[in-house]
């Protein structure tokens, strides 16, 4: 297996997450994977923010009711770390659909939907980037040690 690279992704905890009070749940799987937070907030999110989080769905069939889904309640933001985490948390995660999701990931073992799907990952580092530079500044992204941040083989 190559090595991989110590990285920051970008996670969300979706309105269905904080009203079932799944928040808990879902960090304490990512804390005992060995990730680690960096930033980590409560946002009702503006109809704008999420327009532009989710910009490249803007005109599909499911994009009014993603928007409506995603603006109804708070959600937890969350900065990521770990070596390989913007790939090791979408497999955390999960397929798109509860249904059809893995048993053993988020989506699988708590959903049973592919729009009320409890948590958004980067899918790349490209989009990684974009979207921790949407939602926290440098200042809100902390350093420090922690116990297992595993290495890089
Ligand atoms: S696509 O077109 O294949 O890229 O879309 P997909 O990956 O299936 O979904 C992209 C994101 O849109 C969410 N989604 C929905 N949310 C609410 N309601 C409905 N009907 C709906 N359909 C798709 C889906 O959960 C994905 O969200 P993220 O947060 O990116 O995982």
């Amino acid at each position: 297996m190559p090595p991989a690279a110590f990285e920051t992704t970008l996670l969300i905890a979706k309105p269905d997450a904080v009203q079932r009070g799944l928040v808990g749940e879902i960090v304490g799987r990512l804390e005992r994977k060995g990730l680690q937070l960096a930033g980590m907030k409560l946002v009702h999110v503006p109809r704008k923010l999420a327009e532009q989080h989710y910009a490249e769905h803007a005109g599909k069939g499911f994009f009014d009711g993603l928007i409506a889904f995603f603006t109804s309640a708070p959600v937890v933001v969350m900065a990521v770390r770990g070596v390989g985490s913007i790939a090791v948390c979408r497999t955390l995660i999960g397929a798109t659909n509860g249904r059809l999701a893995a048993p053993g990931t988020i989506r699988g073992d708590l959903g049973l939907s592919g729009g009320h799907n409890l948590i958004h990952g980067s899918d790349s580092p490209e989009s990684a980037e974009r979207e921790l530079s949407l939602w926290f500044d440098d200042a809100e992204l902390i350093d420090y040690t922690s116990s297992s941040q595993g290495d890089v083989y």
